[in-house]
């Protein structure tokens, strides 16, 4: 389990870049990350879809699910679990925080 205390935290976004789809796309570190709201806590994953080159920030968010705009397969976002077909390996999730009214993403410094 990661130790949050020793992660690096990188401004993302303001939380009302969610409002319209409840997912946004952010670059944190170089790397490409969907930030997403569910029941007003806020979740990341990688933007990149483990099944093929498709954005997940551009997909439809479905309480805890985004599914991916390209095949349609569906990941948990809050556990970056595989849930539907055709996507089967998970994606990667980081730690979240509003901290001065902006969402940070944490990362292994
Ligand atoms: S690229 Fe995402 S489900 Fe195929």
């Amino acid at each position: 389990m990661t130790d949050v205390a020793t992660l690096s935290w990188t401004a993302a976004l303001p939380p009302s870049a969610l409002d319209e789809h409840g997912v946004a796309k952010a670059v944190v570190n170089g790397l490409s990350v969907a930030l997403y709201v569910v029941d007003g806590e806020y979740f990341a994953t990688a933007d990149l879809c483990t099944h093929g080159q498709a954005s997940l920030s551009d997909g439809y968010l479905d309480g805890e699910l985004i599914e991916c705009p390209l095949h349609q397969g569906t990941f948990n976002v809050k556990t970056g679990a595989a849930v539907d077909a055709p996507c089967s390996v998970a994606v990667r999730t980081f730690p979240v925080k509003l901290e001065d009214g902006v969402l940070h993403v944490g990362m292994e410094a």
